[in-house]
């Protein structure tokens, strides 16, 4: 991608600006979000005009002015070239995501790890996916098989958008989604001992609800899809350095654990990567 952008902008930018441009950009359906290095984002419009010119079926083009950051997981973004508008659809394995950029997560580069779960996933399980966003983990399970998916989201802009997902993908009978904290939604009785399956996608924090989740797990077992970010010199020993942090966490509690799968979902800054751990956890 970053070749390409950078041939479309060869003797349009100079060519120490070209060097600088960072290696890609997200396609979210007709929507580019690119993030521009300080010293070359005097010439944001004329990336923005460029991209849009080139780009086949392009509407809008916005640059990222920050990482994503805060509870819901933001990312602040300027309209830089084409249609001002921050809602598009996005469509992967069949299945279509209403997104609003602006005001919920969502990121094109974790449809592998989508895949990947709703891969393994039976479909007798019910599963509970505690930071939903507009619902993607879950409409690309129930669409392959899962058969019952509980959502929970503290953005409201995210649960309106997961549940218009799952009526825009026929899965109203498969999946619910919940508005709030998952830490006091989950505190209810109704939920303990229930779930074959939870993924805490919330890699920043996901260690903090370890001890909600864990309870609302079938105790006879059930697996967990555990995220987190691991600060490592070389990728070569994320998953050892990940797994190692998962034993820290579990070191206290008295249940049985076995750790099934660990690996790089993707790299999210120099030397950072987001990481997946499955485990299967048993409380009897
Ligand atoms: C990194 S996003 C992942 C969203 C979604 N799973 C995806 O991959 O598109 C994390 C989500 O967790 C939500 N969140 C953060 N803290 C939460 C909490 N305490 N309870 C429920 N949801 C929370 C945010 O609003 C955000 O939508």
């Amino acid at each position: 991608m970053s070749k390409y952008l950078k041939s479309l902008l060869r003797g349009i930018l100079p060519q120490n600006e070209l060097e600088m441009l960072y290696s890609s950009y997200d396609i979210i359906g007709d929507i580019a979000i690119i993030k521009i290095p300080e010293l070359v984002v005097h010439n944001k419009y004329v990336i923005g005009k460029t991209m849009l010119k080139n780009i086949k079926n392009l509407k809008t083009v916005l640059m990222q002015r920050n990482s994503v950051s805060g509870e819901y997981r933001l990312r602040e973004v300027e309209h830089i070239a084409g249609e001002e508008k921050y809602i598009t659809v996005y469509k992967e394995f069949g299945c279509k995501f209403l997104v609003n950029v602006a005001t919920s997560y969502f990121s094109p580069r974790l449809s592998t790890e989508r895949l990947r779960i709703a891969n393994i996933v039976d479909k007798n399980d019910i599963v509970l996916n505690m930071f939903a966003g507009v619902g993607t983990f879950s409409i690309v399970m129930a669409k392959k098989k899962s058969s019952k998916i509980f959502n929970v989201d503290s953005n409201l802009d995210a649960h309106i958008l997961s549940n218009l997902n799952t009526n825009l993908n026929g899965l109203k009978d498969r999946i619910v989604s919940l508005h709030g904290d998952a830490r006091k939604i989950l505190q209810s009785q109704e939920y303990k001992n229930k779930f074959d399956r939870i993924l805490l996608p919330l890699p920043e924090k996901a260690h903090e609800f370890l001890d909600i989740a864990v309870p609302c797990l079938k105790p006879s077992g059930g697996f967990l899809h555990f995220f987190s970010h691991i600060k490592s010199e070389t990728k070569k020993n994320v998953v050892s350095e990940s797994e190692k942090n998962i034993k820290r966490l579990f070191s206290k509690d008295d249940y049985d654990y076995q750790i099934t799968h660990t690996q790089v979902v993707r790299d999210v800054a120099p030397r950072i990567y987001q990481t997946v751990t499955d485990l299967f956890i048993m409380r009897e």
